[in-house]
């Protein structure tokens, strides 16, 4: 049975949406552990109540990122992962732990990639004027943001939306993104062509809400 390994800064809302999923449809899978920077990370909790293994590393005792990774790759080795999740870990990984797991690495960023890599993308695409925005799964790359997208859900932007409103149409459509991107992987539906990403059977790649 694949072992996933998902990594968390805090709710966790994604994870739990993957967990339920999984548990709901049966999926013969492995939660081999959930992994915080932090201790208080909200999403432990639910990792916890659920009988999965939850660890925190605490990037603050690590004087330099390599160091921080180094710990965190060794942690996720020895839990076994066939599938490294990021779901909300929002610390810059270094090109080493990248490569140690490239092609099993995947991340959910809160836009519609390539638009708005980084930070604070419900206010910059309030600020751009777009009147679509959403949510992209993508193959991790040395690159922030910017590998191989896997799938995509797109919502509307409404008048009067401001970032919480948009955040929470957005994050409603992660949940529904996250679960059938680490199914298709598990299910080896995945073939990454140069930039691209083939889902093998055929499946939109793109919800739209
Ligand atoms: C999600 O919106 C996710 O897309 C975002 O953090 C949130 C985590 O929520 N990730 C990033 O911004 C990564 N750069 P969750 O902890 O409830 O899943």
């Amino acid at each position: 049975m694949p072992s996933i390994v998902t990594l968390i800064s805090g709710r966790g809302s994604n994870f739990e949406a993957i967990v339920k999923t999984a548990q709901n449809e049966g999926w013969p899978v492995n939660f081999a552990g959930v992994i915080a920077n932090h201790s208080a990370a909200k999403g432990l909790d639910f990792a916890r109540s659920q009988g999965i293994p939850a660890f925190a590393i605490e990037h603050r005792e690590h004087a330099t990122r390599e160091s921080f990774d180094a710990a965190l790759m060794q942690k996720i080795d020895e839990l076994g992962a066939d599938l490294v999740v990021l779901a909300g870990f929002m610390r810059i990984l270094t090109p080493g732990f990248i490569r140690h797991f490239e092609g099993r690495l995947i991340n959910i960023h809160p836009a519609l990639l390539p638009a708005f890599p980084g930070l604070h993308t419900h206010e910059r695409a309030l600020e751009a004027g777009v009147v679509e925005h959403g949510a992209s799964v993508h193959f991790v790359t040395e690159g922030v943001d910017e590998g191989p997208i896997i799938c995509q859900a797109s919502v509307p932007v409404l008048p009067g939306d401001d970032a919480d409103s948009l955040a929470a149409r957005v994050l409603a459509a992660e949940h529904q993104i996250y679960p059938r991107a680490v199914k298709w992987f598990l299910d080896g539906r995945l073939r990454i062509v140069g930039n691209q990403v083939q889902v093998q059977p055929p499946e939109s790649q793109l919800i739209k809400l």
